[in-house]
């Protein structure tokens, strides 16, 4: 498929798998599907959120507070940033389309391969939109070269989808870090050399921050408040596992921000998830849970891709991209109840890739033995049960530790997570 068929294709299909469709064709709860297509945190809602949510009952016959305050001014206090410069969202994909409306890009760089939200909420606010495509080298792992990037913004580069107009610049640039779905990183030393060139260029950086979280360190968001073209984006629904409640936010330069406000629909951020919002950020405990076990469990997968010999790409989020054939693998795997990304439509990949999220130890075991079966060199012991797999795949101490309160993780009346 050429990545202009690719990229309408895009159009017309939401990213994610969807649990529903897959219940509803397997005959099953969605409940039952184990769901790897989407990288939220295997602990599930944090319990002190859900209290908070119980308590706010009680406030829903009011609207939304529409600049949702007081979750704004918890995030300015605590994230040294100036609240006027904050906008709360319905998910960040709000954002990501806000943006999009109130600026409307006639020309825009996105990296291929990268989250095709970017490209569908520009081409909403335009038929003549150009898309400058920055293509990622398999062979660098799909990193960003900073050096690269600055240059397609300028209208030069590797793009395959060069339009006639490639040597203007573009007014907008998405910058998506970690990457979804390689999960690789670009250190914040590059993203603020790409800032820098973004703002002499005048050509808005749109930095996408929704899973820097297992990397704080790199956030580039404190420094917007010193570019007028930089805007940082980040979400509360994968790390929090708030996915079905949506929340995020967006961090823009003052200049701007009566113009995004403008074209913002009112209300579109609920009572219950503002105030789940700042339960969120104040539970520190499920933040270091989170890491741990999200650190475990990556070590974990890593050592069994390797002794399986799945080629994977290295990541800094909580999701990986498997170089795996997804036409024959997703079969397989639905028929078991289990969702993976089926990465063929996103430009810049082909059918042999798929994205596979982190999960509890007890779901990654079941992907790692569906997954064996495609493995040309596994080892004949692993696929025979799951029981003698996890004796096996696991040292004796990890084994406890799953078994401890440090990792349990919340089950539903299915018994999973
Ligand atoms: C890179 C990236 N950014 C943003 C989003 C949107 O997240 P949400 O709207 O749930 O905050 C997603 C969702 O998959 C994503 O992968």
């Amino acid at each position: 498929m050429t990545e202009e068929r690719k990229s309408a294709r895009q159009h017309c299909e939401l990213h994610g798998g969807n649990i529903y469709r897959l219940a509803e064709s397997l005959g099953i709860d969605e409940n039952e599907i184990i769901d790897f297509s989407a990288s939220i945190n295997p602990l599930g809602v944090p319990e002190s959120v859900i209290s908070e949510i119980k308590d706010n009952f009680k406030y829903l016959y009011n609207y939304p507070d529409p600049d949702s305050k007081q979750l704004q001014l918890w995030i300015a206090k605590h994230l040294a940033i100036d609240s006027q410069s904050i906008i709360c969202g319905n998910g960040s994909t709000e954002l990501i389309y806000l943006i999009a409306r109130a600026l409307k890009p006639g020309k825009v760089l996105i990296p291929a391969p990268t989250f095709s939200e970017y490209e569908r909420a520009c081409r909403t606010t335009s038929y003549e939109l150009r898309v400058k495509s920055y293509e990622l080298k398999k062979e660098n792992n799909f990193d960003i070269d900073p050096e690269e990037f600055i240059s397609a913004m300028k209208g030069n580069g590797n793009s395959e989808l060069r339009t006639l107009n490639s040597e203007l610049t573009c007014e907008m640039a998405f910058l998506c870090n970690p990457n979804n779905p390689t999960g690789r990183l670009l250190e914040k030393e590059g993203v603020l050399k790409i800032a820098n060139a973004a703002k002499r260029l005048k050509c808005y950086l749109i930095v996408d921050e929704a899973f820097i979280d297992f990397s704080p360190d790199e956030s580039v968001m404190t420094t917007v408040r010193h570019n007028p073209y930089l805007i940082v984006l980040r979400s509360l629904t994968k790390f929090y596992a708030l996915s079905g409640l949506r929340i995020g936010y967006g961090v823009f330069p003052l200049n701007i921000i009566e113009t995004i406000k403008r074209h913002k629909e009112p209300w579109t951020v609920n009572t219950l998830a503002q105030a789940a919002g700042i339960a969120a950020f104040k539970d520190i405990e499920y933040k270091r849970k989170t890491f741990m076990l999200i650190k475990q469990e990556k070590d974990f997968l890593e050592k069994e891709f390797k002794r399986l010999k799945i080629n994977y790409v290295p990541s800094e989020a909580n999701y990986y991209l498997l170089r795996l054939n997804a036409k024959k693998i997703m079969p397989a795997l639905r028929d078991k109840g289990i969702l993976v990304r089926d990465c063929s439509n996103f430009a810049g990949l082909d059918g042999s890739y798929i994205r596979i999220a982190v999960k509890s130890r007890e779901d990654n075991m079941q992907l790692l033995k569906e997954l064996s079966n495609f493995s040309t060199n596994c080892h004949p012991e692993f696929i025979s049960g799951s029981q003698k797999m996890l004796k096996q795949a696991c040292p004796e101490e990890i084994l406890n530790q799953v078994q401890n309160d440090t990792f349990r993780v919340q089950h539903d009346k299915t018994g999973r997570i």
